[in-house]
């Protein structure tokens, strides 16, 4: 009854060219072409093609989450990708976003780091406990050593108690601040976010803050005040601990740890510190922390626990943005053939070097440079596509071949169906040829294609609400898969019709703007030629 009645005063209204109610209560709605047609226009009109402009809101992404001394790897993938994606949504629908990459520089493996330092080149001043000169400028490890030395010193601290006991020992006199170890954590600190930030820029993800835990560390003395003037804390086996269990909950939830027994800042408690700093600096709506799903346990402890304390006022929503992992084709998380992690730079190295056999044999495409930066961006593409497509909460498995396919649900497909569009749009312009009104559409395919279009929008919301790129790139395959019907279906450039094929033009243009905003919300640049 209702479905009718609203049915019924809808059809009154000019841009419906039908509103029937069906049982048991939905409402179908047509747009009339006339109408369509001038949503399109205005859309193209404007230079953010209509897409939605939020009340602004002030939201901190916390991505990447490296660590310092430990090779980037694959885990860390997901989170740059996914992560960096969401900022630029945001930002897009007009949020101030700080995106953090909270850095792990504070930790166990900063201590392993330094006692395998010491144990190999122990005459560094570095570890004279009464040198008082200059430290040197140099670092004493390069890169590619650091890469080494984390493996050899996790491998020994399992079979040598001595040197783990060392390395716990360097840990907790590092976060004392004793000065040689904080002058030698500096070189690796340096050493290692250099390197990260080459990596992080082929993927051409951005971060606002270089902060890390030993940022936190400063914060550490305001937690345990509020913890302690609120009672929380509680002696568990010489640790402190902070009940964080509801009446309510259906699963266990064990207590949280904040002080060890031997008195080492720990995960949690420098998250705690880390909220503090941006509660303090930027006093922000919402947080996201954009890291892996077996970190949920975590994240609810932290929660809880910064808002007992009164760390996390009412104002502030701390999510907790979890994701899969990327496994092999066994199922398994990903590894290399030997078995061993796989480094991000070595697997950006060998999807770009797969894109540029791929240009390379491609006739188009004949300068040795343009090959270069064209292999970069689809292989940068395919790494991101073959991701984001997923929702994020899901597994996925990485297949190369699949991804750099210019079939199927690939970033190589988007880009491809780009570059396509931008060709006739280039000759159209050789030509002269006008770009007039969207006149009402032609075919049935064109008329979808408006659609699509013109409920961008909407898809945007939802990726947003629902923090899921992958909504972004439905929407992308679905407007560049009309798009590739209706180019066969129609000869656009040698139309008779002037004004069709002005109309059309103006088409495709708004369908290439489209394209552009929506891939670039994704990080996925477009190339000159394919
Ligand atoms: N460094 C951590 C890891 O490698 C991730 C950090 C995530 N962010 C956070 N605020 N805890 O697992």
């Amino acid at each position: 009854m209702i479905a009718n009645e609203i049915a019924g005063k809808l059809k009154a209204n000019e841009i419906f060219s039908e509103v029937t109610a069906v049982a048991p209560g939905f409402i179908n709605i047509c747009l009339t072409d006339t109408f369509l047609s001038k949503l399109l226009n205005d859309m193209y009109s404007d230079e953010r093609l209509n897409l939605p402009l939020l009340n602004p809101k002030t939201i901190v992404v916390d991505f990447g989450g490296p660590n310092v001394a430990k090779p980037l790897h694959v885990g860390h993938l997901r989170s740059a990708i996914i992560g960096d994606s969401l900022c630029r949504l945001a930002r897009f629908l007009g949020y101030n976003v700080i995106g953090d990459v909270h850095l792990g520089d504070w930790g166990l493996q900063m201590g392993m780091v330094i006692a395998e330092i010491k144990r190999t080149q122990p005459n560094l001043p570095y570890f004279q406990p009464d040198f008082c000169g200059e430290y040197p400028n140099v670092s004493p490890v390069t890169v590619d050593e650091l890469n080494v030395l984390y493996p050899t010193a996790s491998a020994r601290a399992k079979v040598d108690e001595d040197f783990a006991k060392e390395a716990a020992q360097a840990t907790v006199e590092l976060q004392d601040r004793r000065a040689g170890y904080m002058a030698l954590w500096r070189h690796i600190w340096n050493v290692s976010v250099e390197d990260l930030k080459k990596n992080y820029d082929i993927l051409g993800v951005h971060f606002d803050k270089w902060y890390g835990e030993s940022d936190a560390d400063e914060y550490i003395p305001q937690v345990m005040n509020r913890l302690k003037e609120r009672n929380l804390l509680r002696e568990s086996d010489g640790a402190q601990v902070v009940d964080v269990a509801r009446d309510d909950d259906k699963e266990p939830m064990p207590p949280m740890l904040i002080v060890k027994s031997n008195g080492a800042d720990i995960y949690g408690t420098t998250d705690l510190g880390t909220l503090i700093q941006r509660m303090q600096d930027w006093n922000p709506d919402e947080i996201w922390y954009v890291v892996d799903n077996r970190q949920a346990l975590h994240f609810k402890q932290v929660f809880r626990c910064a808002t007992l304390s009164g760390i996390l006022s009412d104002q502030t929503v701390c999510s907790h943005i979890g994701f899969g992992t990327m496994n092999g084709k066994d199922g398994k998380p990903y590894k290399t053939r030997d078995g061993g992690v796989m480094r991000l730079s070595d697997m950006i190295e060998t999807v770009t070097s797969n894109a540029y056999s791929k240009a390379n044999e491609s006739d188009v495409i004949d300068e040795e440079d343009k090959k270069t930066a064209i292999a970069q961006l689809v292989g940068v593409a395919a790494m991101k596509i073959g991701d984001m497509v997923n929702h994020r909460t899901k597994d996925y498995i990485f297949d190369m071949e699949r991804f750099l396919a210019s079939e199927g649900k690939t970033g190589p497909y988007l880009q491809y169906t780009a570059v396509r569009i931008n060709s006739v749009l280039k000759k159209a312009i050789d030509i002269n040829a006008n770009f007039g009104e969207i006149i009402t559409p032609a075919t049935s395919t064109e008329r979808e294609l408006m659609l699509s279009l013109i409920s961008v929008s909407e898809a945007l919301l939802r990726a947003l609400s629902e923090k899921a790129p992958n909504v972004i790139c439905e929407k992308l395959f679905e407007i560049t898969g009309i798009f590739n019907r209706f180019y066969f279906e129609n000869k656009i450039l040698t139309c008779q019709d002037e004004k069709q094929r002005s109309s059309w033009l103006t088409l495709l243009n708004a369908t290439y703007r489209m394209i552009q905003i929506l891939l670039s919300l994704l990080g996925v640049g477009i190339p000159e030629q394919m």
